[in-house]
């Protein structure tokens, strides 16, 4: 079988350095840049950790001034997309909309392909943080059959993206702050999360030196999966599929059945052997928003909280160190602020976009960045002859 290590799902193997985001899996910590998660969450806007992600460091308030400019002025999209957007059927999932779109503009940008000069990869960059957005809110608009709406500069970025969503031409969507606080947390802690699938992806089509719009889509393609990004549309549709918390038994029972394929959404984590530190934050998230708009006897939440509460108890869980992952909790708090359940993902990939885009020019720009190659242990057949086909 050669010298190479079997490695299937990459369970031990560092596919690169990385000085971007720190996991302790055990531990249940995340840190971007070497600040904390909850640190960011709290103190800072999505832009400025999208700053942070990007160039290493927070801004100050002069280069947050700026990257916010500069984002807010790059969200429009070609006219011609909207003939791409025409193209799919009206009810076609927003993330195959979007795999389809964002890969099109490689078509838009050739000045991207010129990704040894830092200042265009640093335009690609900015144009994929600004534009994302927008293709995420035109999928749902053409979905629904409504006009595409404009981002408007005067919001700020999750703002914008609440208006692309809601707003119609007779009717304008006044954000509420507190939820667009509590989408602006959403997108922080969705922002990176080192080399999970998506990235992953992302750095193996850019190590060709492929376009960096391409390299996005692949990595949308990616986070669509239920296992990875499509996780929060999966256990919105599980809890409503549960109802009420006297079906809980039952679908704990099924999760750890082994010849029932069915598995706990939103629990479990490959690195986090421990309570998902942004889960705490959803949570707390989850609560804030409700009570905001009033929906604090919300069903589906007490399902949630209920569900969590048996399975933390369970012995099969426990053993297994499964906990909820950021996901559990991110479906209830979008459902509230009125995001339909195939959109989450869609929000998911917008905010994973920086974390792409900055994993995308570290590897880049790293001298010892090879092209992405693995090897595999041969089962197929031994050498054999050809047999003449009358003969066969
Ligand atoms: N419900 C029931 N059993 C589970 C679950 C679950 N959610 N997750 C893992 N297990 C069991 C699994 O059956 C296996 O048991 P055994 O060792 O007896 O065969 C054991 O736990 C280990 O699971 P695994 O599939 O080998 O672990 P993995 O690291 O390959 O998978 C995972 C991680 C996240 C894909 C998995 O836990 C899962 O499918 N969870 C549900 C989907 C989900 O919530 N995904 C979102 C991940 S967080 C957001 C993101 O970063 O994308």
């Amino acid at each position: 079988h050669g010298i190479f290590t079997y490695d299937p799902g990459f369970l031990s193997t560092a596919s690169c350095n990385s000085n971007i985001t720190f996991i302790d899996g055990d531990e249940g910590l995340l840190y971007y840049r070497g600040y904390p998660i909850e640190q960011l969450a709290q103190h800072c806007d999505f832009m400025e950790v999208s700053y942070l992600l990007i160039h290493g460091n927070l801004p100050t308030l002069e280069e947050k001034a700026t990257f916010t400019n500069t984002i807010t002025h790059h969200t429009m999209l070609h006219d011609q997309l909207t003939n791409i957007f025409r193209g799919f059927r009206r009810d076609a999932h927003p993330m195959a909309v979007m795999v389809g779109v964002i890969g099109s503009m490689s078509a838009f940008y050739h000045d991207a392909m010129d990704i040894k000069d830092a200042k265009n990869r640093e335009m690609s960059i900015y144009r994929l943080i600004a534009k994302v957005p927008t293709v995420a809110a035109w999928s749902f608009k053409y979905n629904e059959g409504q006009p595409f709406t404009y981002p408007q500069n005067r919001f700020n970025y999750a703002e914008n993206f609440l208006h692309m969503m809601f707003s119609t031409p007779c009717e304008e969507y006044v954000p509420n702050p507190v939820i667009a606080k509590a989408l602006d947390r959403i997108l922080i802690l969705h922002a990176d999360h080192e080399q999970n699938a998506s990235t992953s992806t992302v750095r193996l089509a850019g190590s060709s030196g492929a376009n960096p719009f391409a390299c996005i889509a692949a990595g949308v393609a990616s986070l669509w999966g239920p296992a990875h990004g499509g996780a929060n549309e999966a256990v919105l549709k599980m809890l409503e599929e549960i109802g009420d918390a006297s079906n809980i038994d039952k679908f704990i029972k099924r999760a750890k059945d082994k010849s029932d394929t069915f598995r706990l959404m939103g629990f479990g984590h490959r690195v986090y052997k421990n309570i998902d530190p942004r889960a705490t934050m959803m949570r707390q998230t989850c609560y804030e928003v409700l009570e905001e708009l009033g929906l604090g006897d919300d069903p589906l939440f007490k399902v949630a909280m209920e569900l969590e509460r048996i399975a933390l108890e369970d012995e099969y869980f426990i053993s297994k160190r499964l906990y909820p992952n950021v996901d559990f909790y991110s479906g209830i708090v979008l459902r509230a602020i009125g995001i339909p359940t195939n959109m989450f993902t869609a929000i998911f990939a917008l905010a994973r976009t920086v974390g792409w885009t900055a994993q995308w020019n570290e590897m880049i720009s790293d001298p010892e960045a090879k092209i992405g190659r693995p090897r595999q242990l041969y089962t197929g057949a031994v050498r054999r002859d050809i047999v003449p086909i009358e003969k066969r």
